[in-house]
């Protein structure tokens, strides 16, 4: 395994600390709103510091995107922090949620670690390395097509600008697949991906630190993330799909249909 790894799981393990002791008294945290629908709580700002401390002494030269504090420093190597993945999920007591550390090099996903702190699952990735689930070795499936498979997706919340052109996404994927999930944490929809357990995901609008990741555990388990149009810029646009080859294929083509003009790739 990468050290760089072996920091990120270190430092999201340091984080756990932090998002698990609070868990217990979400009545007492202070919450405030970010945006319309987008709250923020102290948990997400100390498991943030916790895991930058961390890196940073480790690694004092690297830069880092971290949600809560935006960029420090800057250079080839950057990481990329959601320190509580699913904080909605969170603040209400419902048990999905992730803390996602990912590192880049030039713009090359190098590193991956999502943590299950309710489930004690450490979903790493190196890539060329493959991904893994605590020790065991990670594979998408081999499901052929959109019957039969089990999706996962993020319903807009917060940007409804393209809401009517999602639902209709929705709607054809629904009646086209063996049911949709939308569990609330993009980093776990993403290892779930990985791990098998969803087929597919697509969601319009995240951040980089929502999935950057999740996208390297995919595809080091053998799948393929792209943006909404099939092509590579979903680590900008935000707007991304993911899923094993065959089935990748499927998704892209159903979701085209439902492509309003200035929605980008
Ligand atoms: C959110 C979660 C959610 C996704 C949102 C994200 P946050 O992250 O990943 O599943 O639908 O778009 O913003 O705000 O809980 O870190
Ligand atoms: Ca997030
Ligand atoms: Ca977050």
């Amino acid at each position: 395994m990468n050290p760089t790894t072996n920091i990120a799981i270190r430092a999201a393990r340091q984080a756990s600390n932090v998002i698990m002791r609070s868990f217990s008294r979400l009545d007492s945290l202070t919450v405030s709103e970010k945006q319309v629908n987008d709250y923020v709580s102290e948990v997400d700002r100390n498991a943030e510091n916790a895991i930058i401390d961390i890196i940073h002494k480790s690694y004092p030269g690297h830069a880092i995107l971290a949600e809560e504090s935006g960029m420090h420093g800057k250079g080839d190597y950057q990481w990329i922090i959601d320190p509580l993945d699913g904080t909605t999920n969170y603040l209400h007591g419902f048990p999905q949620f992730a803390i996602s550390i990912a590192l880049m090099h030039r713009g090359r996903l190098e590193s991956a670690v999502v943590y299950d702190p309710l489930r004690d699952e450490m979903f790493t990735a190196d890539r060329g390395g493959g991904a893994l689930l605590n020790d065991r070795r990670l594979r998408v499936t081999d499901q052929k097509g959109l019957k039969g498979a089990l999706l996962g997706t993020g319903i807009p919340y917060r940007d409804q600008r393209y809401m009517d052109a999602y639902l209709g996404m929705l709607k054809d994927l629904t009646q086209e697949t063996a049911g949709i999930r939308r569990p609330g944490s993009a980093a776990l929809d993403f290892a779930y991906v990985a791990a098998g357990r969803l087929d597919g995901f697509w969601e319009l609008g995240l951040s980089v630190w929502d999935f950057a990741a999740g996208a390297l555990l995919v595809e080091e388990a053998g799948g393929v993330v792209s943006d909404i149009r099939g092509g590579s810029q979903h680590l900008e646009t935000g707007n991304v799909i993911a899923a094993n080859v065959r089935l990748h294929g499927e998704i892209t083509k159903t979701i085209q249909g439902h492509l309003p003009d200035g929605l980008r790739a």
